[in-house]
């Protein structure tokens, strides 16, 4: 009896000649073949690069913080590692004890009531969660509207999972807020909306007009609205009120009828990128998807991990004001100092990334490669954000006062070298 192929449902919508059979046949599935350069893996190519030609770089191109995880997550971790309920497979379900921190962190930290059961899931970090949103919510052909610019991974998650993409552009003359209008033509028939405040790369906040005005906007049309929250801890421009903000928050004013989800992580509010830990909140019909998905895609997350974050999520909260308070402070010298040199800084007081325009060039690519073979500072050109992030750069603060104070010296005598009309 011939032998039945296998089709799996996506790959049934690829014209055949997408994979010729035969000898010279790829080995990479078409999804993956079109996924491009990973666009950090690309960065991190150029800068070692430079490092091999000129020794000293000072990579202030990626997002990676540089304060350590506050003590007394690591003792609870270690204590975590030792206990024996810890050294089997996990159940696929985040441990209750967990999904309950992460409730009460919601409503602790945003005045939001989750039902640890059925609104919140676990995942190894924000990415992974970001990954999973089309491949569990949407099917291929549906569309996603994701800013530009944006994280990078928004694309190639979409692109993976064969979804359509539509972009809603975030501009400086509206504060990086989604343009209404285009907003409105792109909810036509999308699924999903997906927004990131506060906003990597440009550091835009939302204000509780934009979560109302989004919400209400997708409503009619059924469309889910997901907050990327990484960022969650790291907004400097509102008081205590305002800090409570979250897309969920918002739900629950005149536009409760609304669908969201908000992605979070452990990675920035915790220093804790390296331990991946994050998770999904919001509709309970979305999060029994994202936990299908997730145990099939992903299986478990050491338990470990999860008590560690536990410890995050319950114990003393003032690490996460300090870390806010670190970040918030390079941020104001480092703006100052750029805006003295002449640079045009976005006036956005989110995340610990500073967006700045390539005055002059009006191509943030070119300028940040002669920043890194000539300033040897390294920085993440706007055009790999999108389309909008074209003649912009972006600048990280993760790392201490004096290496970001010696960036801008060497920004100031690259500029000086220059002619202040070439930046
Ligand atoms: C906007 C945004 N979302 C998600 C992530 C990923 O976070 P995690 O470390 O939890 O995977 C990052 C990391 O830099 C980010 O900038």
């Amino acid at each position: 009896m011939a032998a039945t192929p296998l089709t799996h449902p996506s790959s049934a919508t690829l014209p055949a000649t997408a994979r010729p059979a035969g000898a010279r046949r790829s080995l990479a599935s078409r999804r993956v073949a079109d996924l491009g350069h990973n666009y950090f893996d690309h960065l991190d190519a150029l800068i070692a690069r430079a490092r091999r030609r000129h020794g000293d770089v000072i990579d202030l191109s990626k997002g990676n913080p540089d304060l350590t995880t506050p003590d007394h997550i690591v003792r609870a971790a270690q204590d975590a590692v030792g206990d024996p309920g810890n050294q089997a497979y996990p159940p696929f379900l985040a441990k209750r004890s967990v999904r309950e921190a992460i409730a009460e962190a919601y409503l602790r930290d945003h005045g939001v009531q989750l039902d640890p059961d059925t609104q919140v899931t676990a995942f190894h970090g924000a990415h992974e969660a970001l990954v999973a949103l089309p491949w569990a919510l949407l099917d291929a052909g549906e569309t996603i509207i994701i800013p530009d610019p944006c994280y990078p991974p928004y694309l190639d998650a979409a692109r993976l999972a064969g979804v359509e993409v539509a972009r809603v552009a975030l501009e400086e003359s509206l504060g990086y807020q989604p343009d209404p209008a285009g907003l409105a033509e792109a909810l036509g028939g999308a699924a999903m909306l997906l927004l990131n405040y506060p906003n990597n790369p440009t550091g835009a906040v939302a204000t509780p007009r934009t979560w109302e005005s989004v919400l209400e906007a997708a409503a009619p049309h059924g469309t889910l609205v997901v907050n990327d929250f990484a960022y969650s801890s790291l907004d400097f421009a509102h008081d205590a009120a305002y800090s409570l903000l979250s897309s969920l928050s918002s739900l629950s004013g005149d536009t409760g009828e609304g669908r969201a989800l908000e992605i979070s992580t452990l990675s920035k509010t915790y220093s804790m990128a390296g331990w991946r830990f994050g998770y999904a909140a919001g509709d309970a019909e979305a999060i029994a998807a994202l936990r299908a998905y997730q145990s099939v895609a992903f299986s478990t997350i050491f338990g470990a991990v999860q008590d560690a974050a536990e410890a995050a999520l319950r114990g003393d909260q003032d690490c996460v004001g300090r870390i806010a308070a670190t970040y918030a402070h390079r941020r104001e010298s480092v703006v100052a100092g750029l805006r003295r040199q002449g640079w045009h800084v976005a006036a956005t007081p989110g995340t610990f990334f500073v967006w700045v325009r390539a005055r002059g060039t009006g191509d943030g690519e070119a300028l940040a490669e002669r920043l890194l073979e000539e300033a040897h500072v390294a920085v993440a050109p706007g055009e790999g954000f999108g389309e909008q992030g074209r003649g912009w750069f972006r600048l990280s603060l993760v790392h201490d006062q004096d290496t970001l104070a010696e960036a801008l010296r060497r920004l100031e005598e690259w500029s000086r070298a220059q002619g202040r009309s070439q930046v």
